[in-house]
């Protein structure tokens, strides 16, 4: 089902696409926990989806009963291959099309997409318009607030002109290109765009707790979360209770925490393998112990796990040693 994006229950609370990291399995994960949040794909190439590249098309694998409504992401630069690409993710049975206007890596600019795009908000339209014309589904825009520095008038024309060229939402991550992900977030720009626009607008960057979500939150339709949800895949629950009056406590202890992220490296085996899936959870278990007693020598014991049963093994070994112990959140996001 198309995603409504305008009358959609609001706040919007949606997980961010992250390269690397919310793929199938992450998104299981985190709607297993809360079924409301919007999960968006990793981007993936539209010249990628139009060539059937192998590599791309595994990297929009998703669990249609589990997922929904899921927006995939695309980048690319060639107009007639986001129209075919929209036209794919359609009959794929995605719910709404996300064009990536924000990825600083320099690999992604140098080849003009990504950021690139902001530098020409004239093909940025043309872009989103032709993906308008491939697809009956939603388009939305997600981007920074600039290339090098903010220009505010400038930067709110832009966002304009992606709404004249039919995007139904737009996400703004609150950092220049150039920051890449260093200095913090400036939301005061993204409640100018809001101010100024009809369709829906989701702000971004470092929400860590719901403290923050609630508040970064001001005038915007809703919030999407990235980082924070690494070793964390309890905080959207948290946000989404917090806004829609309902109670909730997070699980703290390590025992606690351990049977989700043992639930994650079974989606993971489930969706790429025991080989590749155990490969890939290693980052995913690092970012679970961040905080812990100890982190650092569970660390290296981790990244060298390579089955279920191994993981298993490892991780119930440490939980005999920290089983009962928190983690300390303010080490958490250290050399993000
Ligand atoms: C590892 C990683 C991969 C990312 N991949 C993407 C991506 O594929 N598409 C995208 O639009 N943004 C991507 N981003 C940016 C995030 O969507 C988000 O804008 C950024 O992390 C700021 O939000 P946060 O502070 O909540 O993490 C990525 C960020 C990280 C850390």
């Amino acid at each position: 089902m198309p995603i409504d994006w305008k009358n959609l229950n609001k706040p919007i609370l949606a997980l961010a696409p992250m390269a690397g990291y919310t793929d199938t399995a992450y998104r299981r994960l985190i709607k297993g926990i809360e079924p409301r949040v919007i999960c968006f794909t990793e981007f993936t190439s539209a010249d990628g989806i139009v060539y059937e590249s192998r590599n791309t098309l595994s990297q929009l694998d998703f669990n249609p009963n589990e997922e929904r409504p899921l927006v995939a992401q695309i980048f690319g630069k060639k107009e007639e291959h986001f129209t075919a690409a929209a036209k794919i993710l359609e009959e794929m049975g995605v719910d709404a099309i996300d064009i990536n206007m924000g990825c600083p890596a320099r690999k992604v600019i140098s080849s003009d997409h990504g950021s690139a795009l902001l530098k020409n908000p004239a093909k940025a339209a043309k872009i989103v318009e032709a993906t308008v014309r491939g697809t009956s589904l939603p388009v939305s825009v997600k981007t920074r607030i600039g290339i090098d520095e903010l220009n505010l008038p400038w930067f709110i024309e832009f966002c304009k002109d992606m709404e004249a060229a039919g995007a139904q939402l737009i996400s703004i991550h609150g950092r220049c290109a150039s920051q890449m992900y260093t200095g913090s977030a400036n939301w005061e720009p993204i409640y100018e765009v809001k101010k100024n626009l009809n369709i829906p607008v989701i702000g971004n960057g470092d929400i860590k707790s719901l403290d923050d979500a609630i508040k970064k939150m001001g005038n915007l339709d809703g919030i999407m979360v990235g980082r924070g949800t690494m070793g964390n895949p309890w905080l959207m629950r948290e946000i989404t209770a917090h806004f829609f009056d309902e109670k909730y406590s997070p699980p703290l202890t390590y025992s606690e925490k351990l049977p989700t992220l043992l639930r994650h490296c079974e989606l993971m085996v489930e969706s790429k393998g025991e080989k590749r899936g155990m490969k890939e959870m290693r980052k995913h278990f690092v970012g679970f112990l961040k905080g812990f007693r100890n982190a650092r020598t569970y660390r290296n014991e981790v990244v060298h796990i390579e089955t279920l049963a191994q993981a298993k093994k490892v991780l119930h070994n440490i939980e005999k040693e920290i089983g009962n112990e928190q983690s300390n959140k303010s080490d958490f996001f250290e050399n993000e």
